[in-house]
This record gives structure tokens, C-alpha cells and sequence, in this order.
């Protein structure tokens, strides 16, 4: 059988789980079209409907586990798309994949296989992708660089086993699903480890106005439009107060994924200083390197 195309669907907020996937996608050999999930759009938007293409679901692990904000976004992918009571002809094979910061992937790749079969997807294989840690800085690295050419030859690879998988089979209905290692109820073992949950507004970057030109490049990376600029009138004086603009930030909006201080250009949006102590112990407990792994 023969892929005719192939959707790269991915939440990447600093964007390595879609190149890992769009690199699979390279090796498949299908045309390719693009859903991305990263935007704050992507929570209410329309999604294109499934037909006879093949489905890569890529995401980041966090804290072991699937982000909350991607699985909410998974699940919308088929919403609202068959009239109430219908039936799709077939699942739609999909290749799921995680990426994760070399410290560990828990249970999430098997999670993902659990959120994608819930709206109407079927793993039809696997994969564990190394990408740099969101967290990591040059000056204390964690995964920096990664994924790197060894991996994308992986990736790339992987890619032109799934074709030959699909080349070895009649129809879609006779692929052969996959079974990610993992178990449920999945693992929380970052949560005992995480009591500054509670002080979650420690962790969120932040801007050094001196330094910050409101270029935007942060408002608009923001996966969850948590940034913004506020335009202030009156404060601090009244003097001064036209022209003032500052960046906020909504606290309980974050998802810590750091996009917003990757991506400016001038270095005046931070990390926070609990975030960098973080950076500091994954740099010194993971920093042998760590491989992908596939499964088909
Ligand atoms: C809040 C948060 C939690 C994370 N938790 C983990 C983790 O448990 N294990 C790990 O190895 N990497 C972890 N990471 C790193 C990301 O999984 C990794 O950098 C990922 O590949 C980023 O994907 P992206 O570039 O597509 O956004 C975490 C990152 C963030 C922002």
C-alpha cells in the first residue's frame, strides 16, 4: 500500500519534537502538510479533516508526562468533524513520538498512545527523540544541540521503516498496531520532587525592561498568549507615563516551555531563577547522553 500523504502534527513550543517528526516525515517519502499545535490558536480552531493519510503526533515531555495543554489540543484534532453518531471507516494510523530533555520520558510516550486512541487514531509505531532541554543554556547544557545529525539519520530512518511497513500491508485496516513501553496509572514521580508547584509564579520568565525593545518576538512565540505588552498611562510617573510599555506576564497562563526566552533577540527575557537552579541539577544528574528509541 502506498502513503499518500502525511500530516506532521505537532505541539513544539521550542520547536524540536517537529523537526524530529517533519525529519520521520522526510523519510516517509509522502507529501507532507503541516497541523501545529503550538499556537494559542490551535485551542479553538477548526481542524482540516482526516482522510486516507497517515498521522504523525509529535510532542515534548514534561515532568514526565504529556503536556496538559497538548493533550487538550489532541483531543480537538477529530471534535466536531463527523456528524453525531457517525463512524469513520478506520482509525487513523499514526506514528506517535516524544522528544524529552535527556533526564527521562516516564510513562508519556504510552500516555500519547492513550490520548490519540481515545479520538480516533491508531499507533502504528512509536518513537523517543533526544531534543535540548527547555531549560538549558548554553552556559550549563543539558541535551544542547539535539537533536543532531545522528539523530535526524535516525529519525530519517525510522521514516523509511514506517514506508516499508505500509509497502508490506494490503490496507489500512490490516497495519499493525503498536504497543508503547509505558503503564497507567502513568508514573508521578516528578511530583514528589516538585513542591515549587506551589510558587509556580517563581518560575515564570520574566523581562528586563532596559533591556527588552517590544519587538514582540515573545507575545508571539507564547504558546498559551500568556505575554503581553502593556501599554501603562499613569505609572510609574505621570510624566513619563505615555510612552511607557511594559511586558506582562499571566502567571497561571505559563507552561514554563521557555520559547519566549529562546527566541529573544536580545537577550533581555530571562529564565527565572528557579528554573535556572533546575537547569543547574539536570545539568549535573543527565548528562550522559541518552538515545532514541523506536518501536513498529
Ligand atoms: C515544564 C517542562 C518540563 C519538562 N520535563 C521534562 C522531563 O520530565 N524529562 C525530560 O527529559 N525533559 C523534560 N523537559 C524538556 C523537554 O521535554 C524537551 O526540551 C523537549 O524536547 C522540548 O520540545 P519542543 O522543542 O518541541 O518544545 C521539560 C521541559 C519543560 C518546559
Amino acid at each position: 500500500m502506498k502513503i499518500k500523504a502525511v500530516k506532521v502534527i505537532s505541539f513544539s513550543p521550542t520547536g524540536g519534537s517537529r523537526k524530529v517528526a517533519e525529519t520521520i516525515a522526510k523519510g516517509i517519502q509522502a507529501p507532507i502538510e503541516y497541523v501545529d499545535l503550538t499556537p494559542p490558536s490551535a485551542r479553538t480552531e477548526n481542524f482540516p479533516k482526516f482522510t486516507d493519510e497517515l498521522a504523525i503526533i509529535s510532542v515534548p515531555v514534561y515532568a514526565g508526562r504529556v503536556p496538559t495543554e497538548a493533550a487538550y489540543r489532541i483531543r480537538r484534532l477529530t471534535s466536531n468533524r463527523e456528524p453525531y453518531g457517525a463512524k469513520r471507516p478506520h482509525k487513523i494510523p499514526t506514528v506517535i513520538v516524544v522528544t524529552y530533555g535527556n533526564r527521562a520520558y516516564e510513562d508519556a510516550l504510552y500516555e500519547l498512545g492513550d490520548i490519540v486512541s481515545e479520538v480516533g487514531f491508531q499507533p502504528i509505531a512509536a518513537g523517543v527523540f533526544l531534543c535540548e532541554h527547555s531549560f538549558s543554556v548554553p552556559e550549563v547544557p543539558t541535551a544542547h544541540g539535539r537533536p543532531d545529525t545522528k539523530d535526524l539519520a535516525k529519525a530519517e530512518a525510522f521514516g523509511k521503516q514506517v514506508r516499508a511497513k505500509y509497502a508490506k500491508t494490503d490496507t489500512i485496516e490490516n497495519l499493525s498496531p503498536v504497543t508503547p513501553p509505558g503503564t497507567s496509572p502513568y508514573s508521578l514521580s516528578m511530583k514528589a520532587n516538585l513542591t515549587w508547584y506551589d510558587y509556580s509564579e517563581l518560575a515564570t520568565p520574566y523581562t528586563n525592561e532596559d533591556q527588552c525593545t517590544k519587538c514582540r518576538s515573545c507575545v508571539d512565540v507564547c504558546p498559551t498568549a500568556a505575554i503581553r505588552i502593556q501599554h501603562v498611562s499613569s505609572n510609574p510617573s505621570p510624566m513619563i507615563g505615555y510612552n511607557l510599555r511594559l511586558i506582562s506576564t499571566d502567571h497561571n497562563a505559563c507552561i514554563w516551555c521557555c520559547a519566549c526566552v529562546k527566541n529573544c533577540p536580545t537577550g533581555a527575557r530571562v529564565m527565572s531563577r528557579r528554573i535556572l537552579k533546575s537547569q543547574s541539577d539536570l545539568n549535573k544528574g543527565y548528562s550522559d547522553r541518552k538515545e532514541p528509541e523506536t518501536y513498529i
